[in-house]
């Protein structure tokens, strides 16, 4: 049970140039014009294959993108060489950030939070709170999971080739194991389940909300900004990447 074949198998999360990733690109895009008023330095975090490290490039951004997974930075990296970016893709974990505090001014987190539970994803909002520049934007893109399960519990078609066969939540409906099946294979993947309250109730203890927008049924786009920074902690770490 992995992530790997999920995202091997949906191109809207590995192939920038096909349709599905493409219309994630056009859904999202005027919402960062929108909300990215200054040109800046950006935190692609959970970057993935690296498509909106590169539409933030072509829109005059300097961006550094960070993944965990090595296949998913060496296909940001192919992409790169093919669209001769200079977007710099950096191997890492979202929850301890190779970079000093104050770095960015802006940091994207999209699509992500499935990922984490709840002692990761509070790790994970302190590291952007440290590493953004005060008044600098956490821009945070999520689906609620809560509320799109009973639809996913319909058996839905999910792209072209799979649909879900089983729903498979635990008793404490933390997180729940999807089993997608096609006329060839079957595989289960594990994501954590959050809804907007929950997320909202942790970027709190952290963030200041100035903006939230409701972008499709299930979906959210948020923006944060730095609460004070002056309580919190920002430790560097000893392998720090200097950012210019
Ligand atoms: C659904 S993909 C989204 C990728 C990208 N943001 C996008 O919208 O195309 C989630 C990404 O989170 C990455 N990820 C999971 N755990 C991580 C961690 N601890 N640190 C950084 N990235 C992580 C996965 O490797 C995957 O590329």
């Amino acid at each position: 049970m992995s992530f790997e074949k999920y995202y091997e198998v949906f191109k809207a999360y590995s192939d920038i140039y096909s349709e599905e990733y493409k219309k994630r690109l056009e859904t999202l895009e005027p919402l960062l014009l929108k909300h990215m008023p200054e040109r800046g330095k950006v935190l692609d975090l959970a970057c993935g294959v690296g498509g909106f490290s590169f539409l933030l490039e072509d829109l005059g951004f300097e961006v550094v993108g960070l993944d965990y997974s090595p296949s998913m930075i060496r296909k940001a990296r192919e992409f790169a060489r093919d669209k001769r970016s200079k977007v710099e893709f950096v191997e890492g974990d979202a929850k301890n950030l190779p970079f000093r505090e104050n770095s960015f001014d802006y940091v994207l987190f999209i699509d992500s939070l499935v990922h984490f539970e709840p002692k990761e994803l509070n790790q994970i909002f302190r590291e952007i709170a440290r590493v953004l520049k005060p008044g600098g934007r956490f821009i945070l893109q999520f689906t609620d999971l809560r509320e799109l399960l009973p639809v996913l519990m319909n058996g839905q078609v999910v792209g072209a080739e799979y649909w879900i066969s089983r729903v498979l939540i635990d008793k404490d409906e933390k997180t729940v194991v999807i089993e997608f099946q096609s006329e060839e294979d079957t595989f289960r993947v594990r994501f954590n389940i959050w809804g907007k309250t929950a997320v909202e109730l942790l970027a709190k203890l952290y963030f200041k909300e100035i903006h939230s927008e409701k972008i499709n049924e299930h979906s959210y786009f948020q923006i944060y900004i730095p609460k004070s920074k002056s309580g919190l902690e920002a430790k560097p770490s000893h392998n720090e990447l200097p950012v210019e």
